[in-house]
């Protein structure tokens, strides 16, 4: 499967968002992560499928959506509607998981599962089959700027001999706290999609998403 550097927009500047995609797309960057953030799974508030929606007719990039949001089905429509390709919910926040998925894709989008830290790689193992993607979070998620959690590369590498006993074609991601320092240790481990805020929105975001994108091998 092919690498990707997907950055979070979470770290963008919001009041120059036309430009900061403008410089991610110079880059050749395909793909962006949007952060959706409910004040109640996690201890933050981003942004939600209006502000989703804006900028949808501006940009082609693929929307890897995170929702970080307790039981978040009744907006999986209105995420389909802004133009979000992939939907990825959290096993912690989700009760009845296999049904969310199956939602997820009855609207036509791609289904993912994030994991927090503490969550183990096990309770993948009867959802697997049904899923797109696992997005493993290298951070307690809430808030971009935090440092990578080392103890996640096995997790990762394990995430991985599940997906590939599986024999499908699910992505593998890892989000928080990756930068140039520590992103070939990330995909060493098996990760397809690698997401980067802070390491890529801040002063030039361009040449950043570019040293990024080089060190990928694009
Ligand atoms: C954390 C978010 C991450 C975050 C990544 O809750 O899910 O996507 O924006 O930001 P950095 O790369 O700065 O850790
Ligand atoms: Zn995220």
């Amino acid at each position: 499967m092919e690498c990707q550097l997907v950055p979070s927009l979470l770290s963008a500047d919001f009041y120059r968002l036309e430009e900061e995609l403008a410089a991610v797309e110079r880059a050749g960057v395909t793909h962006l992560h949007l952060d959706v953030m409910d004040g109640q799974f996690v201890q933050n508030i981003s942004y939600g499928p209006g502000v989703i929606a804006k900028l949808r007719p501006h940009t082609d990039l693929f929307f890897d959506t995170h929702l970080m949001v307790r039981e978040p089905s009744y907006l999986f429509p209105a995420f389909q509607k802004a133009g979000c390709q992939l939907l990825t919910v959290h096993w912690e926040a989700v009760t009845h998981l296999h049904r969310a998925i199956q939602e997820i894709h009855a609207l036509g989008m791609k289904a993912g599962v994030a994991l927090n830290p503490a969550t183990p790689a096990s309770v993948l193992e009867s959802i697997l089959p049904d899923l797109d993607l696992v997005l493993v979070m290298s951070v307690n998620p809430g808030f971009g700027g935090q440092s990578f959690i080392t103890t996640m590369l096995p997790k990762i590498r394990l995430v991985k001999a599940m997906i590939e006993a599986s024999g499908r074609p699910i992505i593998l991601e890892a989000d928080g706290g990756i930068n140039l320092d520590n992103v070939d240790e990330v995909l060493e481990a098996g990760c397809d999609w690698v997401v980067a805020g802070s390491a890529v929105f801040g002063k030039d975001t361009e040449k950043a998403a570019r040293a990024f994108q080089e060190h990928l091998g694009k």
